[in-house]
């Protein structure tokens, strides 16, 4: 039994914030954001919208194109680290909003690979036989935790949604899927207040995404590459294989060295950067869902999924659309 994509859709709030834009709130300009980040505008959820507004809406989508009813899903993964609320999970503020009935719902927390972490588990659950149909969701509004006078973060990041329903089909389907984490690397991108340690956002820098932009980036380009070599070696695949990479869309110059690495074409590669900056979660869904509405990928295409975030965690997913 495999978990087949059936559906996909995807969410930007209204309001757009560009690089002119920036450059009036920071020391910053439109050509340094361009060419060390490929980002040309990020999307900012209204006063009032949140994740789970913005997951609605990517949600309702792939259920359409998928065919599929509320009473059909039987489990509901929302792949967030900006929940709407400490609890109930945004999973269970969804699933009441989409009338779902009483499916299995929780949210997973990898910040930007939340929706891979999320998609192996649904796969693990319709391979397992323990469910037919399930909706996958990642979904941020990280613009609600960035210190817009830190230029070196509030050019980078925006919010939306992204979705996918999967089936469970006799024909693959996701071929494979691998997760990764180190805690080691938990202080070079952080937000440093919480429940727990409490929320006393002023002793530890606000309440704001904190980062070493620079390790990141080399962490990042190092794991990738580690990480599409060995979905590869799991499916026996040579880098030929491949038909699109879907990648994590944090910055331009990341995604080109992961295509280097695999020996990919720009053209083979889906790029949505530049459209909306680093959306965590939403964003391998919605450059998914860009490439499906768009008619680039084709059923039968090898697609490579991939993302690297907070924590740091890492993952991959193989899939025969
Ligand atoms: N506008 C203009 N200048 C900026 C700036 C901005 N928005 N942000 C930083 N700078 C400056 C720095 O202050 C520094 O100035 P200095 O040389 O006078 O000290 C200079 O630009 C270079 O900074 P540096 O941090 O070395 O730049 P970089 O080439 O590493 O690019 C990032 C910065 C953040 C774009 C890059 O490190 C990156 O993309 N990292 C990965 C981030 C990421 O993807 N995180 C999420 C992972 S899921």
């Amino acid at each position: 039994m495999y978990a087949r994509i059936i559906g996909t859709g995807r969410y930007l709030p209204e309001k757009v914030l560009t690089n002119a834009d920036l450059e009036k709130m920071v020391d910053t300009n439109d050509q340094w954001i361009r060419e060390r980040t490929g980002i040309a505008q990020r999307h900012v959820a209204a006063e009032g919208q949140t994740t789970c507004d913005l997951a609605e809406n990517a949600a309702r989508q792939a259920m359409e194109m998928a065919e599929v009813s509320p009473d059909e899903i039987d489990l509901l993964l929302v792949g967030t680290t900006t929940p709407d609320v400490v609890f109930p999970s945004t999973a269970c503020l969804l699933q009441h909003r989409l009338g779902l009935g009483e499916c299995g719902a929780f949210d997973v927390n990898a910040a930007c690979s939340g929706f891979i972490y999320a998609l192996s588990v649904a796969d693990q659950y319709i391979r397992n036989g323990n469910a037919g149909k399930v909706l996958v969701v990642g979904a941020e509004t990280l613009t609600r935790m960035i210190d817009w006078n830190d230029r070196a973060t509030c050019v980078l990041f925006g919010d939306g949604a992204g979705a996918a329903v999967l089936t469970a089909d006799s024909e693959p389907g996701i071929m494979s899927t691998h997760i990764h984490a180190n805690g080691g690397y938990s202080d070079l991108l952080k937000v440093d207040v919480g429940v727990s340690r409490g929320f006393r956002a002023e002793e530890r820098g606000g309440l704001a995404v904190s980062m070493r932009g620079n390790e990141v980036f080399k962490v990042a380009v190092n794991t990738l590459g580690r990480i599409v070599d060995e979905t590869l070696a799991a499916n026996q695949l040579e880098k030929e294989d491949l038909d699109w990479l879907i990648p994590h869309q944090a910055n331009l110059r990341i995604i080109k060295a992961t295509a280097r690495k695999l020996r990919m074409s720009m053209d083979q590669v889906v790029v949505t950067v530049d459209q909306h900056g680093n959306t965590s979660a939403a964003s391998v869904p919605m450059a998914l869902d860009v490439a499906v509405r768009s008619g680039r990928i084709q059923r039968g295409d090898k697609l490579l999924l991939e993302a690297f975030g907070g924590g740091f965690t890492w993952g991959a997913a193989l899939i025969a659309y």
